[in-house]
């Protein structure tokens, strides 16, 4: 299979080049580098299945080409992470929606239909009230509170571009909606929060929780979300509708601390800081967000594999290895 992925330097781009080299497949991937990284896909490099586009989406002028030569394409490129998202809200609307809907009538227009993801996220459900999330609840927004609002619409703005492409031209688009995914590359410059705390652990530096830490999140790791990705971009009946792709397990931000200092045997101290000191005063606090998985089971199956211990101590390893490695 040939497949296209935009962003492909990132996190989640990166451990699906990964899958697919895995199985043979021919992978190319673009990416602008903004917050993805040539160092995570620099062992992709070697292999001849593989090529690297360094372009931004929103001016490369190869898509028409790359869209016709692609069986699948994953569409991962977007402005992301809390502190860029706060930073940047205009380049959200330019890559987040403007890109998007450039790569969808690229592929209509293109006349053949590859098989396409459109990366959407469990932000869409914003100050939606239910403790578990499902795809048809009903979803709350309140514009005046923080600047993540546009991210989250900028993301149900893709669901309602896919669908719309699904609806006129009948492409072939699934809208995986993502839950914190978590896993080997993923940085933490970005407000992400588990490579933080890992790596404040592993220094002996205080793990600085954001509020007092009740806020739960469900972290699924990024092999499983791919494998997600993988078994709803070839399934005909996941097309057209959003599906919640993540872990069910909820762990709240101040037992994910003390879990990490345990996993590592770190002496590090917890220390509580308060929301609009990390973000800024417009920050608006999402306290919880577990997915109902209920529709991606019926439609494939998927059942996670990795529990979030395993994920902690394979990120601790890595970490631990990549430092002996220096100091060799
Ligand atoms: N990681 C998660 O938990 C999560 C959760 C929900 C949704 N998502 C979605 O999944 C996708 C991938 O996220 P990620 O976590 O891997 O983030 P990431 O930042 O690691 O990956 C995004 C990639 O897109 C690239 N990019 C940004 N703008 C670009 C442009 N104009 N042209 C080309 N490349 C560009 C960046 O350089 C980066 O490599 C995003 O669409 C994000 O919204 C991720």
């Amino acid at each position: 299979m040939n497949i296209l992925i935009t962003g492909g330097a990132g996190f989640i781009g990166s451990h699906v080049i990964e899958h697919h080299l895995n199985r043979g497949d021919e992978v190319v991937a673009v990416d602008d580098l903004s917050t993805g990284n040539r160092s995570n896909i620099r062992d992709f490099e070697r292999n001849p299945r593989f090529r690297f586009v360094p372009s931004d989406i929103t001016d490369y002028p190869e898509l028409d080409h790359a869209v016709r030569a692609a069986d699948r394409i994953y569409h991962l490129a977007a402005v992301v992470g809390m502190f860029r998202v706060l930073r940047e809200p205009v380049r959200v609307t330019q890559v987040n929606v403007c890109a998007t809907e450039h790569l969808l009538e690229t592929i209509a227009a293109a006349g053949h239909h590859p098989q396409v993801v459109i990366a959407s996220s469990s932000s869409v459900y914003s100050h939606c009230h239910s403790r578990d999330l499902r795809e048809d609840d009903e979803l709350v927004y309140l514009p005046r509170q923080g600047g993540l609002t546009g991210y989250a619409l900028s993301k149900l703005t893709n669901e309602i571009q896919a669908m719309a492409y699904r609806e006129e031209y009948g492409l072939q688009v699934t809208i995986p909606r993502l839950f914190n995914a978590v896993g080997p590359r993923q940085g933490g410059n970005y407000g992400f929060v588990l490579p933080r705390f890992i790596k404040q652990a592993l220094a002996g530096e205080t793990l600085t929780v954001f509020g007092d830490g009740t806020q739960t999140r469900s972290f699924c790791d990024v092999r499983d979300t791919v494998a997600a990705l993988d078994l709803l971009a070839g399934n005909s009946e996941a097309a057209g509708q959003p599906v919640n792709v993540g872990n069910e397990r909820e762990t709240c931000i101040l037992d994910l601390a003390r879990l990490v200092i345990e996993r590592s045997g770190s002496r590090s101290e917890v220390e509580f800081v308060p929301f609009d000191q990390a973000y800024g005063a417009s920050f608006d606090q999402i306290t919880q967000r577990r997915p109902v998985g209920e529709r991606l089971r019926s439609l494939t199956g998927f059942r996670p594999r990795w529990t979030l211990e395993q994920t902690i101590d394979d990120l601790i390893d890595r970490a631990r290895g990549a430092t002996e490695q220096r100091a060799a």
